[in-house]
């Protein structure tokens, strides 16, 4: 059977000037994870994170002898996904904790400067930058870790939120209009409640996914205001067993040497920005190539991988690997995005390289 790698092998012989280019078909095999931010007039106060990098990281190994890197994975982690209490019409909900407008309307919520004010007076954490401010939509994307209710818009407190949970790359502070009771026969359009929201997320928030506006609740409507999105300025973790992070401008794009590419091939991961799984995957990859070996006693050992988060038209899908048989530098990372023959743009962003140390010679010992 010709395999997948072998596939981007010729293509890339090729294609020489980008021959490991954005593998759309990689990217469009990854599902979209059924829960993309915090639960609309919800009746739980939180959903804590629950996103393990280990439990990641040995799936992704797991998956090889199956799945090889050539392919990508359809890993859905999102056990984010819990149920919500079932309510009845009328049933009291608990009271937020900012200011109700008067007039108690939807559309004067939205005019209301107070709330303005509010988020404009919080400030932008340490070690993070704010990307959006004053929106009236909260983040709907991957990467979706849980949230909380706040007391007050307290940007901070969201802040050690999302630094205590792993992989938390950003984070959504807003102001939610939602009903007192549960709107329903006889309480159709209840008075509101209004409160504080902190969702997280494993990737990059940013204005292009502060797109959840709201929704009705019979003859209730709910809506968004003052939302501001925050990013963490961080590298990624080192792992074991590797060098690195080393950050890239873009993607590597390596050269062909003697006709030989040294690319091995791709995987893609949603959820979290998490280069742990390329670290898993690329390891266990060398190691069943190891027992796997041509006549000769040789394998392409996979010695260095490119890890970054991939946008499909600035809305983030995940982790994208690119694994390779020998290491390459910043001056090969140049490839910051593509389009697709649809005209969707693939960007590239928190490149960064890991090299194996010590080297894989690739060749399997006579002894
Ligand atoms: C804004 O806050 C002021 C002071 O608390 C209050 O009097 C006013 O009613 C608020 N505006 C709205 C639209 O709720
Ligand atoms: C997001 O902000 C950028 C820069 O401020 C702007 O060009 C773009 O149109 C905005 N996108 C959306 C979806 O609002």
């Amino acid at each position: 059977m010709l395999s997948r790698s072998l596939l981007l092998g010729a293509t890339a012989a090729l294609v020489a000037a980008l021959p490991q280019g954005i593998d759309f078909d990689a990217v469009d095999s990854v599902p979209t994870p059924s829960v993309l931010g915090a639960p609309l007039a919800a009746t739980i106060q939180s959903q804590v994170p629950s996103y393990s990098p280990s439990a990641a990281a040995q799936s992704a190994a797991a998956a090889v002898p199956t799945d090889p890197i050539s392919s990508s994975t359809d890993d859905d982690s999102s056990d984010s996904k819990r149920s919500l209490t079932a309510r009845k019409a009328c049933d009291p909900q608990k009271a937020g904790a900012a200011p109700v407008t008067s007039p108690d309307t939807a559309s004067a919520f939205l005019a209301n400067a107070n709330y303005t004010t509010i988020q404009a007076n919080a400030p932008v954490p340490q070690g993070y930058q704010i990307v959006f401010q004053n929106l009236q939509g909260a983040t709907q994307q991957n990467g979706y870790l849980g949230y909380y209710t706040l007391s007050s818009y307290d940007t901070v407190k969201c802040q050690q939120y999302c630094d205590k949970a792993s992989s938390c790359q950003a984070f959504n502070v807003y102001i939610e209009r939602d009903p007192s009771v549960e709107p329903g026969t006889g309480c159709d359009n209840p008075p509101s409640t209004v409160n504080y929201k902190c969702s997280l997320y494993g990737l990059p928030v940013s204005n292009a996914t502060a797109t959840n506006t709201g929704q009705w609740r019979a003859n209730f409507q709910v809506v968004i205001t003052a939302s501001n999105g925050y990013v963490k300025n961080a590298p990624p973790p080192s792992y074991t067993d590797f060098t690195g992070p080393t950050e890239f401008g873009g993607a590597i794009n390596a050269p062909i040497k003697n006709g030989q590419s040294s690319y091995i091939g791709v995987k893609v991961f949603p959820g979290p920005y998490d280069p742990g799984q390329c670290a898993a995957a690329c390891e266990a990859q060398t190691q069943y190539d190891h027992d796997h070996p041509r006549s000769d006693g040789t394998y392409d050992p996979c010695n260095f991988f490119n890890s970054y988060i991939l946008s499909k038209n600035n809305s983030p899908i995940g982790t994208y690997c690119s694994f390779y048989t020998q290491a390459w530098g910043k001056s090969y990372a140049v490839n910051t995005g593509q389009y697709d023959s649809n005209g969707i743009y693939y960007s590239v962003s928190s490149s960064y390289g890991y090299t194996l140390s010590p080297q894989d010679p690739g060749v399997v010992s006579s002894s």
